[in-house]
């Protein structure tokens, strides 16, 4: 345990029923497993999720930021300390007067990216359709430079707002930002400090073009996207990133044939070979173990190593 009898009635008397204990992850991830949190909180506003923060820093107690939960596999052990989960506050999207046909949008942490990808294509604001590929929020794909063929975060972040341990905010601007290929480099502001600062809002730079040419193109990717991933059934989105040249990681998936391998209801897709489904009742570990199996096919089939996408936390 790492939370004490003190630290649990503090949560409870300012977060009352938003804060919950023991609180299964299952309930919480696109993949639908996970043991428990010690606790889980769900503050209701900005100022609400700075009193936490800095209550977390002041005790010196692990937090792990939580999002929609869709690139998330929590191990079945459960997560030590406070899940701060983002869902009820950091929602609000706004954009300023264009300006010679560019626009900043800005968008809080938990909104969900196919949210800010229909707020931009109502607007006719083009440049964020690559992102209907992707399930998650802003926050966790700023901090994955989340992407697909047709682009990544880090061609339309201008800026990025991170609350830091201490409550204070700061706002970083792209060219203090190091993104990689699914990954960013805090500035030594951000990472120097033992407890991480939280991604509060991302401002995007998009093009002002008509509601017509982005919604025509939105709607061609989302066909594909229906018709090529397995989108209603749990899963944490692609489990692996694609090797930085050749094949991808779906492709060689393919080809070991191993659509369809499963571990209890774990499974590799039959859509697309680079999910992994729970087609039910699996668990973090029949998961691993399917992610070692594919891992360990690959690199003897083909010699390469599959690194993972999805993040992996908990005991
Ligand atoms: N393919 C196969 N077999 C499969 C799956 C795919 O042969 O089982 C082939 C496809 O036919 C296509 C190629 O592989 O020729 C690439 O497939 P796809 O267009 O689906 O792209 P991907 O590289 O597998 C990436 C992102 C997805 C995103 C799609 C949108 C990564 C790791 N994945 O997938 O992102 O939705 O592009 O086009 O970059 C995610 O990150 O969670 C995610 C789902």
């Amino acid at each position: 345990m790492t939370l004490k009898k003190h630290h649990r009635d503090w949560l409870e008397s300012v977060f009352a029923s938003d804060a919950k204990f023991e609180e299964p992850m299952s309930r919480h991830t696109s993949l639908h497993v996970g043991g428990p949190a010690e606790a889980h909180v769900s503050p209701r506003n900005q100022s609400d999720l700075v009193t936490l923060v800095k209550w977390l820093k002041e005790n010196n107690l692990p937090f792990l930021v939580v999002g929609s939960g869709t690139n998330l596999l929590v191990l079945d052990g459960g997560v030590r300390g406070v899940v701060i989960s983002i869902k009820q506050c950091l929602n609000d999207i706004h954009h300023q007067n264009p300006e010679q046909n560019r626009v900043r949008v800005s968008a809080g942490a938990s909104v969900r990216l196919s949210a800010l990808c229909k707020y931009a294509g109502t607007n006719g604001f083009q440049g964020l359709n690559f992102a209907l590929g992707i399930p998650g929020t802003v926050g966790g794909a700023i901090f994955m430079n989340a992407g697909t063929h047709h682009g990544c975060m880090a061609d339309i972040v201008s800026s990025v707002a991170v609350l830091m341990p201490h409550g204070e905010i700061k706002t970083f601007e792209h060219t203090t930002l190091s993104f990689r290929y699914r990954g960013l480099d805090w500035p030594p502001a951000v990472s120097n400090d033992n407890q991480p600062g939280i991604i509060i809002e991302g401002c995007f730079n998009l093009a002002v073009t008509s509601k017509k040419t982005v919604l025509a193109e939105a709607n061609e990717i989302l066909k594909k996207r229906s018709a090529t991933q397995p989108l209603h059934r749990w899963s944490a989105g692609c489990i692996f990133k694609n090797p930085p040249e050749g094949k991808t990681a779906g492709q060689l998936i393919d080809l070991a044939g191993l659509k369809g391998k499963r571990i209890g209801d774990a499974q590799v897709s039959n859509t697309h070979a680079n999910f992994i489904i729970n087609r039910g009742q699996a668990s973090a570990a029949d998961i691993l173990k399917l992610k070692s199996d594919i891992q360990n096919t690959v690199f003897s089939s083909f010699k390469v190593r599959l690194e993972t996408e999805v993040q992996i936390v908990g005991t």
